[in-house]
């Protein structure tokens, strides 16, 4: 089988690790990919906006199969242009994929079938959305309604600062903006929780919790994400339980509903208050870097499970995991999030990698022989371990070692699962 992954983050060079475990497939194809996918696949350089460049790639090359990592181009509608030319696709279609690429879509979603969430209100202009907010509690969370790049929210603690967020809102700060989204703020726990689905079946594919906080402390700015780790220590039985009650499965009737079937991973952002699961937002995709934590865990062969996924029988396979903890630490350049330089070389050659542990490149590039940074968020180190203190130590072992000094990153992922 010849499998194609459209990306070119640390997500993308995980999905291609997986995917090279397997014997039964030949050949992987990465758009673009980066520094690391281009040891185990072939990248291709292709802008994954060029939807017809990419049908033409994957037809030419008689390309079995194509996962789709990140959001844009799922909320831009790839999957229902591919498989119009009869390619098999990973990931969901336009319909679908509002989940993401519309906040109030999705809220209008969980009203109808009654799926726990904050309390909310759309606001079709700024007047509107200031009368309310002089009468309300803060702090308040302010979302703009469509794609932004994790930026679109704003928890703001007073009504100066929920107006500025208001008026950068309608302002177009992050496009065209006819209405936004106020939400009661939720106190509680977060938690990422995923699925695979097939469309007609479904499968539990983890948990995680990232830390989105550029500095220690989860203080700072928000960033794509500066570290996971996987499982969430709030994973019980009975809590995963209620999540596929309350959340997934009225989801996936209320898209059925739709005539929509949900294809691919799907991965919801869960406040987690006394022990009930309430949905901040969903992801059409894999988390990064969630994703990087997650699949070094898995032990299922990953043809296996696109196989299944293909036949839409996901609920015949048992997918397997290793019981260990995982830890990922983000290497960012200095100054991310922020303005950061670009095509500094990193030594990567004769690092003492231990077994379980795996370096996943995100912004990096080849650029004649040498290995040079294409990005805020560089590498991925990951350890998969009996416990999540040495999984830590050790990916900060390997991170002294790499001694990028073009970079930094957070010390303390993981915090709440081994200092308190
Ligand atoms: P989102 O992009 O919707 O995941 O929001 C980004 C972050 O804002 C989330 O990971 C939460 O930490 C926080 N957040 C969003 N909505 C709420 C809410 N209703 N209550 C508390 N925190 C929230
Ligand atoms: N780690 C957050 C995200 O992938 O959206």
């Amino acid at each position: 089988m010849k499998v194609g992954v459209i990306g070119s983050g640390g997500r993308e060079h995980a999905l291609c690790y997986s995917l090279k475990n397997s014997d039964k497939i030949k050949q992987i194809y990465c758009f673009p990919g980066n520094a690391g996918t281009n040891s185990l696949a072939k990248n291709v350089d292709i802008d994954i906006n060029d939807f017809k460049k990419l049908k033409d790639f994957i037809i030419q090359n008689e390309i079995n199969f194509v996962i789709i990592g990140p959001e844009k181009p799922l909320v831009d509608g790839i999957t229902d242009y591919l498989e119009k030319f009869n390619i098999k696709v990973f990931g969901p279609n336009k319909i679908a994929s509002q989940l993401e690429g519309s906040k109030i879509f999705t809220k209008k979603l969980c009203e109808k079938y009654k799926i726990p969430t904050a309390k909310f209100g759309i606001f079709l202009n700024s007047e509107k959305a200031l009368s309310f907010l002089e009468n309300c509690n803060f702090p308040i969370v302010i979302k703009a309604d469509g794609l932004a790049a994790g930026k679109g929210v704003y928890i703001s603690e007073n009504y100066t600062e929920a107006s500025k967020a208001v008026n950068e809102i309608f302002d177009g700060k992050f496009g065209k903006a006819e209405n936004l989204l106020i939400e009661e703020f939720l106190i509680g726990e977060e938690m990422s929780f995923f699925i695979i689905s097939d469309g007609k079946s479904y499968k539990m594919f983890g948990t995680a919790q990232d830390h989105k906080r550029v500095f220690e402390g989860d203080k700072g700015k928000n960033t794509g994400g500066m570290g996971a780790y996987s499982p969430s220590r709030l994973e019980t039985n009975e809590l995963n339980f209620k999540i596929i009650k309350k959340i997934i499965e009225p989801t996936l009737k209320g898209l059925r509903e739709l005539d929509c079937e949900y294809r691919g991973f799907l991965y919801a952002g869960l406040m987690i208050v006394n022990g009930e699961p309430f949905l901040i937002e969903y992801n059409v995709r894999m988390g990064d870097p969630e994703c990087q934590t997650l699949l070094p865990k898995l032990k299922t062969d990953f043809s296996i499970i696109i196989n299944k996924y293909i036949e839409q029988r996901l609920h015949e396979l048992n997918i397997e995991w290793y019981e260990d903890r995982s830890i990922c630490i983000v290497l960012c350049s200095k100054g991310y999030p922020d303005s950061f330089k670009n095509s500094v070389e990193l030594n990567l050659r004769n690092l003492n990698l231990k077994k379980n542990q795996f370096i996943f490149h995100a912004g990096t590039k080849i650029f004649k022989n040498r290995t040079l940074s294409n990005g805020g968020r560089v590498l991925n180190v990951v350890t998969r371990s009996n416990d999540f203190k040495s999984a830590r130590t050790d990916s900060l072992k390997l991170l002294n070692e790499i001694n990028w000094e073009n970079g930094f990153y957070r010390k303390d992922i993981g915090f709440k699962v081994i200092d308190q």
